[in-house]
């Protein structure tokens, strides 16, 4: 094949599987996305502190592959314990499965995928512990593939809310590396480009990590949609100049009231858009929405090392030595700044707490093989 003008031989990003099992080699498979872009590096996770590790330090990251990565983790851990007694299989089943819990505390997907793992041993205690690690290789799988699912829906609701040509503005990284294809944030925008429908899209840079600048935009490039990278202190200006029609985030936790616990700075973007009167959309799978967790204020925040914002990127520590610094991973948007909240169910408006009920209806009809259109 001749080779063009910017034809490089490396594969596209979006080629990738973000999170993969492999199991014959017994490992978790990932994108090390804290190289990205520069590096493509696929890495393979063999044991709990890899896996841990890895998740903490966001070398795999964003709610929905969190999920994936310890469903995949935990069933990699559990091949790996070497008994027929299903007692003692379970004990050390729960002690990794709470290994693994404890990376990460915002996004509910972690402890969401782990608990199903959890049910796979529960429900088949009767078989023996090879029929009930077979179980959970296919839980796990399942858990991948629904996810594929999930933002394919996502993305058809959200693609309703918007039009040819809009301008679309994202924060941190919702896209594909943060799921197992398509993302939840950028699902629409996806979708659009499919259709040919010359979005025009904002993201910002997402300090201290830059989620947005070296996922987002690297992400949306790479797939031939028009983007436009932004630093994090500059929502307002685009939104005066007219140029957003609509913002679109993703979520690590949406209470039982709407309240959304996202990367640090969501919810300046939406007081930001509410403004400028610009509609704020949260796309969440189900998995993500936690009924348990009444509202924002019960959400726990993570908070990372000093080092992220003081040191990170720069060539050498920007900051003064012993400075003091706040650096919480994510912030709550408050359901009054929310215009709607974009499931794979549906689009959920205020007040939330029934709408959000009504979705779970919905979820528990498919689940029993209804179909959602004849609701
Ligand atoms: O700290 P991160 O990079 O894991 O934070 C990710 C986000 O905040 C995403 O917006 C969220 O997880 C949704 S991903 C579909």
């Amino acid at each position: 094949m001749e080779k063009r003008e910017g034809m490089t031989d490396k594969k596209n990003i979006m080629e990738y599987e973000t999170v993969e099992l492999n199991d014959e080699e017994g490992a978790l498979v990932i994108i090390d996305q804290t190289l990205l872009p520069g590096k493509t590096e696929i890495i393979r996770l063999k044991t709990a502190e890899e896996i841990w590790d890895a998740i903490y330090l966001l070398k795999v990251r964003g709610a929905p592959a969190i999920g994936v990565a310890a469903a995949f983790g935990i069933y990699i851990l559990a091949k790996q314990i070497d008994t027929d007694d299903y007692n003692t299989f379970y004990k050390e089943f729960v002690k990794q499965k709470e290994y693994l819990n404890s990376a990460r505390p915002t996004a509910v997907n972690l402890s969401w995928a782990l608990n199903r793992m959890d049910e796979v041993c529960k429900r088949n205690k009767e078989l023996s512990v090879a029929q009930i690690k077979e179980k959970l290789r296919a839980e796990s799988i399942s858990i991948k593939e629904e996810d594929i699912w999930v933002c394919k829906m996502i993305g058809e609701y959200g693609l309703s809310l918007v039009k040819p040509g809009d301008g679309i503005l994202t924060h941190c990284n919702a896209g594909q590396l943060a799921t197992c294809k398509y993302g939840t944030a950028t699902a629409p925008i996806y979708l659009g480009q499919e259709k040919g429908y010359q979005f025009r899209v904002f993201v910002d840079e997402t300090r201290p990590l830059l989620q947005g600048a070296r996922l987002t935009a690297y992400e949306l490039h790479s797939s031939g949609v028009e983007v436009t990278l932004i630093c994090d202190n500059m929502s307002a200006a685009v939104m005066r100049n007219g140029w957003i029609n609509a913002v679109f985030v993703g979520c690590d936790r949406v209470a039982a009231n709407g309240d959304t616990a996202n990367k640090i700075g969501t919810s300046v973007v939406a007081a930001v858009a509410k403004r400028f009167h610009v509609p704020f959309y949260v796309c969440a799978p189900t998995s993500t929405i936690d009924r348990n967790t009444k509202t924002g204020e019960d959400i726990c925040i993570e908070q990372r090392p000093a080092e992220e914002v003081t040191e990170m990127w720069y060539k050498e520590r920007l900051a003064p030595d012993g400075i003091k610094v706040f650096n919480p991973a994510f912030d709550v948007t408050d359901h009054d700044l929310i215009t709607a909240i974009v499931t794979e169910y549906g689009v959920a408006r205020a007040p939330f707490t029934e709408s959000l009920r009504e979705i779970f209806k919905k979820k528990n009809a498919y689940e029993k093989g209804k179909s959602i259109w004849n609701l």
